[in-house]
């Protein structure tokens, strides 16, 4: 059982300066924000302090510029999204650390936010070095932890700050806890999930975890290669990772032993060439031909899978079904989006789990169709794999409820009232 961690709504924060850690580890291109879900995931928190007259220094990373400053890794266009969502301009300083950005927190006032320059300029952030994170510290009375998505790196910024001030988690934190937990703890049944993406080595664990909760896995995306090779197909220049054929086998095995359905495609969709505009054709499973690549499921598949989640009242859905980035291999998942978005809309619990499902929920508009969207790709997974995330164990627990005195049982009453 997971312990409920205290949550932003539980600190005292009025008139506070709070340390805010965000994940607004978005996508830019052409030094523009591509997809700011992330950034507007955080907005709730952001203004829940806001309103109770807290001051805010905002942090994050962006890349990975390995603890040097990198241009193309600035926040500025960050910055630039967030002030544009919150409608007021949000400063960033020149570097999270020094005699300028101490000033600058120094003037903050109740109401106002900065954003510090992206931590992992400093190698000491991912080191989680302790005069990195005292110094992060120094700049708040509390912190609140909101980045989801980083909550699987222990790093300064998301373990070391923790252990020095009061730490909460935020309202996103605390949403991504409760809507993860739920699945693994007390999903309704039929319970579904839907694996995709390029390699099965990063879904073994997941899947191993969840064997003993899910009814039904459908299995898509280039790991299902794996899987095929494993049931004695051949998939010709697919990608496979041979080395895990034999964990496949076993998740196999241990899908029969607990009475599992794991669904496997039956046809496919082959490309001469993993490229845009490249010969293809849809085949069945044991006609993959030899020098041809598996790119996304074929439509009696879709079919298949779609029936299996038909009665699902909850599902999980992580990875996508084929080559999505190329738009004709893309079928197998966009159907899926569409046919989870329904699901959601019968009643169904639907959580995405972060990644390149996501951008195939976003890119057809569904994203407010769903029960749940995992900010977290990584962090999703780990927690789903029933590992405990360090950025999450760090947190205060809640504190338990007070126990009022249980009223006599009637059984005991009628034991007194027979007593001499
Ligand atoms: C993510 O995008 O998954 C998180 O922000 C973590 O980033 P990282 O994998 O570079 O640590």
């Amino acid at each position: 059982m997971t312990m409920a961690k205290a949550s932003v709504r539980d600190a005292d924060i009025a008139g506070k300066r709070v340390l805010l850690r965000v994940d607004y580890n978005v996508p830019i291109e052409d030094g523009k924000v591509k997809d700011d879900s992330r950034i507007r995931a955080s907005i709730p928190t952001i203004r829940y302090l806001l309103e109770h007259n807290a001051s805010i220094v905002l942090m994050s990373h962006l890349g990975r510029p390995n603890g040097k400053v990198v241009e193309s890794a600035r926040l500025r266009p960050v910055a630039e999204r967030l002030s544009r969502l919150m409608g007021r301009s949000v400063p960033v300083t020149g570097d999270a650390l020094g005699i300028g950005t101490n000033d600058a927190i120094g003037r903050l006032k109740p109401g106002q936010m900065l954003l510090l320059e992206n931590l992992r300029f400093h190698a000491a952030e991912e080191a989680n070095d302790p005069s990195f994170a005292q110094a992060l510290a120094a700049y708040g009375e509390v912190y609140v932890d909101d980045a989801f998505g980083a909550a699987h790196r222990a790093h300064a910024s998301t373990v070391g700050v923790a252990a020095l001030l009061p730490a909460y988690a935020g309202l996103l934190m605390e949403r991504e806890i409760r809507s993860l937990s739920k699945l693994l703890e007390s999903p309704a049944h039929p319970f579904a999930a839907v694996i995709g993406g390029a390699k099965v080595s990063g879904k073994i664990a997941v899947i191993e975890n969840l064997m003993s909760t899910v009814d039904t896995f459908c299995i898509g995306g280039g790991m299902a290669n794996t899987f095929l090779v494993a049931s004695g197909y051949t998939v010709g220049k697919s990608l496979l990772e041979k080395d895990r054929v034999d964990d496949a086998r076993r998740i196999l095995q241990s899908a029969k032993e607990h009475g599992t359905d794991l669904l496997l495609p039956t046809d496919v969709v082959v490309a001469k060439e993993v490229t845009r505009g490249a010969e293809h054709k849809t085949v069945n499973v044991n006609k993959i031909p030899n020098s041809w690549s598996v790119v996304d499921l074929g439509p009696q598949t879709r079919v298949a899978y779609e029936a299996a989640l038909e009665s699902a009242r909850t599902v999980f859905w992580n990875g996508p079904l084929g080559v999505f980035e190329v738009p004709t291999f893309g079928d197998g998942t966009r159907a899926m989006a569409r046919h989870l978005a329904r699901r959601a809309g019968a009643g169904a619990t639907v959580v995405v789990g972060g990644g390149d499902s996501v951008a195939a929920v976003e890119e057809l508009g569904l994203t407010q169709a769903f029960s749940h969207i995992s900010t977290g790709g990584g962090a999703s997974l780990e927690f789903l794999e029933g590992q405990e995330l360090p950025g999450i164990a760090v947190l205060q627990d809640r504190p338990a409820p007070v126990r009022t005195r249980k009223q006599p049982s009637r059984a005991a009453g009628k034991r007194a009232a027979a007593a001499p």
